[in-house]
């Protein structure tokens, strides 16, 4: 394609509200995010109907913003490229409602991105001669999948979660020893003062039946362990608690991500979602991945994140197949990887 083609993109599937442009889906033009975790803080969690409102506050600032540090106006722009799943319902449509009516009222074509799809497509901005194909190991707030990336848009699940999220497991956890939320980074912190062999938390693994993570039985344990302690009368170490669990959690993530590799004869792995910042699974991943003589990489905290230069990058490779949206696209709470 010789003429490069401007995204304007939309994420507001939880509690960022996100505007970027991106032009031909890996050069980043401006990523603006408007973040409400000090609004949520107070609820120890993401209240959806407070998201919503405050998505609905901050959009028009923040697409204009997202224009202005880009140095172009919606005239440049080629596609509008919005999340419409999965993610919470009322946060979802204040994005989808605005970019349609951007896309309405230009008449630019609309492009309807899966949340998970731009996770994975950070690592493609990051790396900027990265090709399909590749194994990716998503892991976010409400999302653990290990994908095979065939082709930009075209890929296959290996391996998901059957109970909680990576993510959710750590918010948990976190919540439990005190931590507050958003405990992932919470837990990521404390663990460096923490022995990460002081507890034995089992890691669930279906053995060799499926890849699939199960992470719900590693946070019972870890309540259940300070309830023992509790009942005793005996001092929580929170780093020790904090280093163990993640240790069980890293290495069943590990562990999985990099069999995929071998069953598909890949030999690079690419790391996508907010729990893709956690310093334990970079580096664990890093060295085992040496070992295997599989590359490991990982995008740079910004787009780790919810962000939207990553739903601009996936916009992209929708675009370019022709992949494009009816104005009647709705918000999808529940969808699924690889649903259109
Ligand atoms: O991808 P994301 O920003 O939002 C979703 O799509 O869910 O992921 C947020 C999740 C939260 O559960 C948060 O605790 C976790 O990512 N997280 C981390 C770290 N930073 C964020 N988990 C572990 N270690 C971190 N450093
Ligand atoms: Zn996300």
């Amino acid at each position: 394609m010789d003429k490069d083609i401007k995204i304007l993109a939309i994420e507001s599937s939880c509690d960022e509200t996100a505007a970027a442009v991106v032009v031909n889906g890996r050069e980043v033009l401006s990523n603006i995010i408007a973040s409400q975790i000090d609004i949520h803080e107070k609820f120890g969690g993401v209240v959806p109907e407070v998201a919503s409102r405050k998505h609905i506050e901050a959009i028009s600032a923040v697409v204009q913003e997202a224009l202005d540090e880009a140095r172009v106006t919606l005239d440049d722009i080629d596609a509008i490229g919005v999340t419409y799943g999965p993610g919470l319902v009322g946060a979802l449509l204040v994005g989808v409602q605005y970019a349609k009516g951007l896309a309405y009222a230009t008449k630019k074509p609309l492009v309807g991105v899966n949340h998970i799809e731009g996770h994975i497509s950070a690592n493609v901005i990051q790396y900027k001669e990265l090709e399909p194909p590749f194994m990716c190991l998503v892991v976010s707030g409400g999302h653990t999948f290990i994908v095979y990336m065939k082709d930009h848009g075209d890929f296959e699940v290996m391996a998901q979660t059957r109970d909680d999220a990576a993510g959710e497991a750590f918010d948990k956890v976190a919540r439990a020893i005190g931590l507050g939320y958003p405990g992932g980074p919470k837990i990521d912190k404390i663990s460096k003062q923490g022995n990460a062999d002081a507890i034995k938390f089992p890691k669930a693994k279906f053995h060799d039946v499926t890849l699939d993570f199960s992470f719900s039985g590693v946070k019972s344990s870890v309540l259940n362990y300070l309830n023992k302690m509790k009942m005793k009368n005996e001092t929580i170490c929170v780093p020790d608690v904090a280093a163990s669990f993640q240790k069980a959690v890293v290495s069943v993530l590990v562990e999985n991500a990099l069999e995929a590799c071998r069953i598909k004869g890949v030999d690079k792995i690419a790391i996508a979602g907010g729990v893709a910042s956690n310093s334990c699974l970079r580096s664990t991943m890093t060295e085992e991945g040496q070992k295997q003589d599989i590359k490991v990489l990982f995008p740079e905290m910004i787009l780790c994140t919810d962000n939207a230069a990553m739903i601009g990058s996936a916009a992209y490779f929708e675009f370019i197949k022709g992949r494009v949206s009816p104005l009647t696209l709705n918000a999808i709470p529940n969808l699924k990887l690889g649903e259109r």
